[in-house]
Formats: structure tokens, C-alpha cells, sequence
């Protein structure tokens, strides 16, 4: 059975005009207060705030580090959930998250190590109370990367929530992080998103393992290892030729569809030709040739020029990509089938969603793909190029978190 997640209590603080710099955010030495402040609260519901004095101990931090992940302002109310995970006989770790109540954005995330020290500041064990309380064994912590043997590959995938199932496919030349703002407020779903083989941090198998056929039959030995029988299936660009292959191979499976920015057609000629070029650069001058081609064509001008953090969320997803894994991708796009003759055989409800300045994939296709599959709805995002889901989260998420209240 998968690790469950073993969270000790959420607490809630609000951000407060002083917890911030001059420009409104708040700052560095705030937030390590804050989370410092959310694990006295957190000790508060529990065990109480004594429980370290009572056993004459005292947990000094070692280390600890904050990630901000996005802005916060004084009125945000932030929540903190803290998952443990490694125990030791005198330390132990933690990983705390605070997000914001209004979206579940996460804000902000503290990894911190901690020693307990005795009255003559020697190390000595992890007070009872506190074991107990976090329970025995640490937790894969929420959204954590985890490495699962999937059809020989290791595959790295974060699991998050309780819930049916979603998987989300991400797109070329990415990886799963590009699903983490959108995700956060799907609470109520357990959401999968795994880095496709030989992208991310997903192995590398060799040339001539790369087809849609191949990634498809890894989401479904995936789903199988999970214990998911049934999932919604989410998938963006490449994620999206994947999902309509996964539909015809494993169509059981499949409780509902959400095509995001994706076509149902093969590539054209000149299309393929282009995918030649790509794999060439690629093999000459390595990933980071891409980042500077594609980052004007995935995303909007606008965000390019107003939303730096994506922009670069954007560049490090390419410029971490494997280049043989690269170039199996461009194959099996290159030789992927036309999809369109099996649209008007899907019979799962069915979601498109794209954005308005999609220079790769316009917006016409999305329509005409949405018109050919029976019932399916089409929504078209403002202010969001073929990112969509990275560029507008919240309103994309708003859009799916819909969509999957009316499956019922
Ligand atoms: C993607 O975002 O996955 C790619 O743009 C798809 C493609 O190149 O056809």
C-alpha cells in the first residue's frame, strides 16, 4: 500500500502589516518566525506548549530553510500544516507549508532539523509525548517527490490528498512541478502527478522506449502500483495527445477527461520536420538551446513580461531536462497518430480548456476538437497563453474544480 500522509493538526495565523517589508511582502525573517510561531501552535493543540519542559528537553533547530513559492500581503490568512518527516533517537525533521486560505496557493514552504538537548546542552532522546504525537513513523509529506519503479523506469511522482483520483500529464519539455499552484485548491482529490519518462526526475530510458503507446501504459502501471482504479485524467500539449491514447487503450480506467492547450492532430510534414531541427539543436547544444526558443511561444506576453516567477518555473523545467529524454519525447511526438477519428468515440464527460493568446495551439483548434467529442464543454481562459494552467491558476483551477463538482 502507498505511504500514507500522517499530518499533525493545521493551524491558521494572518499576515500583519509588520510581518512584511516596504513593499508590502512579507519577509524573510517573518516567515521564519512564522513557521516558528505555527509549530508552538501546533504543539499547543496537541501535547501542550509544556510537553518539552516537562521531559527536560529542549529541541534546538540545527537547520532550517524556507522556499517562498509566492507573495503574501498583510490581510492573507495563511495556513500551516506541518508533516514530520525523519525520526531519530535524539532529532527529527520537519516539513511545514503555509498556504493561503483564500486559494490554496502554497506561499511558502520550512524544512527544519532539530536536536534535543538536554539541561547540559548534550543530545538526548526525542521526548515520548512528541513521538507519540507525531505518531511513530514519518509521513511522505505532502506533495513530496516520491521514486516508483513503474515498468522498470523510476518514476517520480507526487501524491497529494485523499480522494478519486486525477492525474495530471504535463507537457513538453516540462515536468510535474508545473501542476503545483493548480493543484493546491482540488483539496477533496487525491492528485497524481508524475514526471514522464525521461523528463524531470523520472529515469531515462534509452532511445526507441519514447511513443504515446509507452507513456500511456506507464500512467496505467503507474495507477496500478497507487491502487487507483479509476481516475479523471488531466493532461496539457504532449500531456494531452497522452491522455486521448491513454482513453483508447485503457478506456476503463477513465472516469472523466480535461484536455488542456492539446490537438487531436498528428503532426503536419512541415511539423515533423520541425521536430528533427529540435532534436538536432538539442543534441548540439543541450537543453538550454530550448529554453530561449520556446519560452516566447508557451507563454503569453504578458506573462512573459509581469510574471517573472513563471518565466523562470518555466526555464528551469527545460534547462533540468535530460537530452536523450528530450529527444525521445520529439520522436514519439513526431510519430504520434491522429486522434481526431477517435474523438466522437469518447464517452467520458469531457472538459477543454485553453488560453486566449495560445500562439502554439490556437484557440479554433480547441474549439473544433471540443465540437467533435459528444457533450464536451470548452473554456477559454483570458490573459494565458499555452501554459494556461501555470499562467492563470486559479482561474483554470476554478474552471476544473467545476467541472469535477459535476461528476458528482
Ligand atoms: C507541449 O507543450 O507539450 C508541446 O508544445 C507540444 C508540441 O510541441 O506539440
Amino acid at each position: 500500500m502507498f505511504t500514507a500522509v500522517t499530518s499533525v493538526p493545521s493551524v491558521v495565523m494572518r499576515v500583519y502589516p509588520d510581518d512584511c517589508d516596504a513593499f508590502g511582502h512579507v519577509n524573510q525573517a517573518a516567515f521564519l518566525r512564522m513557521f516558528e510561531r505555527a509549530r508552538w501552535e501546533v504543539l499547543a493543540v496537541g501535547p501542550g506548549m509544556e510537553a518539552f519542559r516537562r521531559s527536560k528537553t529542549w529541541p534546538a533547530v540545527r537547520k532550517s530553510t524556507v522556499e517562498y513559492t509566492a507573495e503574501a500581503f498583510p490581510g492573507d490568512v495563511l495556513q500551516y500544516d506541518t508533516t514530520l518527516t525523519h525520526l531519530g533517537r535524539t532529532s527529527f525533521s520537519l516539513h511545514q507549508t503555509a498556504r493561503r486560505e483564500a486559494d490554496g496557493v502554497i506561499v511558502a514552504e520550512a524544512d527544519s532539523v532539530f536536536v534535543c538537548v538536554g539541561e547540559t546542552g548534550r543530545p538526548s532522546a526525542v521526548p515520548v509525548e512528541i513521538r507519540n504525537f507525531f505518531g511513530t513513523r514519518p509521513s511522505v509529506r505532502a506533495g513530496a517527490v516520491q521514486h516508483l519503479l513503474v515498468r522498470d523506469v523510476a518514476t517520480a511522482v507526487d501524491v497529494q490528498g485523499d480522494g478519486p483520483a486525477i492525474l495530471f500529464v504535463h507537457g513538453f519539455p516540462l515536468d510535474r512541478t508545473m501542476w503545483r499552484h493548480l493543484v493546491a485548491p482540488l483539496t477533496g482529490w487525491q492528485r497524481i502527478a508524475p514526471d514522464l519518462r525521461g523528463m524531470g526526475l523520472s529515469d531515462v530510458p534509452q532511445s526507441g522506449r519514447y511513443s504515446m503507446a509507452e507513456y500511456a501504459d506507464d500512467l496505467a502501471a503507474l495507477l496500478a502500483k497507487l491502487e487507483v482504479e479509476e481516475t479523471v485524467i488531466c493532461g496539457l500539449s504532449m500531456g494531452g495527445y497522452i491522455a486521448l491514447e491513454f482513453v483508447r487503450r485503457y478506456r476503463s480506467m477513465v472516469r472523466a477527461l480535461i484536455l488542456t492547450n492539446t490537438r487531436a492532430e498528428a503532426d503536419t510534414p512541415e511539423g515533423k520536420a520541425g521536430r528533427d531541427e529540435m532534436a538536432q539543436l538539442v543534441e548540439r547544444e543541450g537543453a538550454g538551446a530550448l529554453a530561449d526558443v520556446l519560452l516566447p511561444k508557451l507563454l503569453s506576453p504578458s506573462s512573459l513580461s509581469a510574471m517573472p516567477q513563471v518565466v523562470e518555473h518555466v526555464r528551469t523545467m527545460i534547462t533540468g531536462s535530460p537530452v536523450a529524454g528530450l529527444i525521445g519525447a520529439l520522436t514519439a511526438m513526431k510519430d504520434r497518430p491522429d486522434s481526431t477519428p477517435s474523438l466522437q468515440q469518447i464517452d467520458v464527460p469531457t472538459l477543454v480548456v485553453t488560453g486566449r493568446e495560445d500562439l502554439l495551439i490556437p484557440v479554433e483548434h480547441s474549439r473544433t476538437m471540443a465540437d467533435a467529442i459528444p457533450g464536451a464543454q470548452c473554456t477559454v481562459i483570458p490573459e494565458a497563453g499555452h501554459l494556461t494552467p501555470m499562467e492563470q491558476p486559479i482561474a483554470t483551477s476554478r474552471v476544473i474544480g467545476e467541472f469535477l463538482e459535476a461528476l458528482g
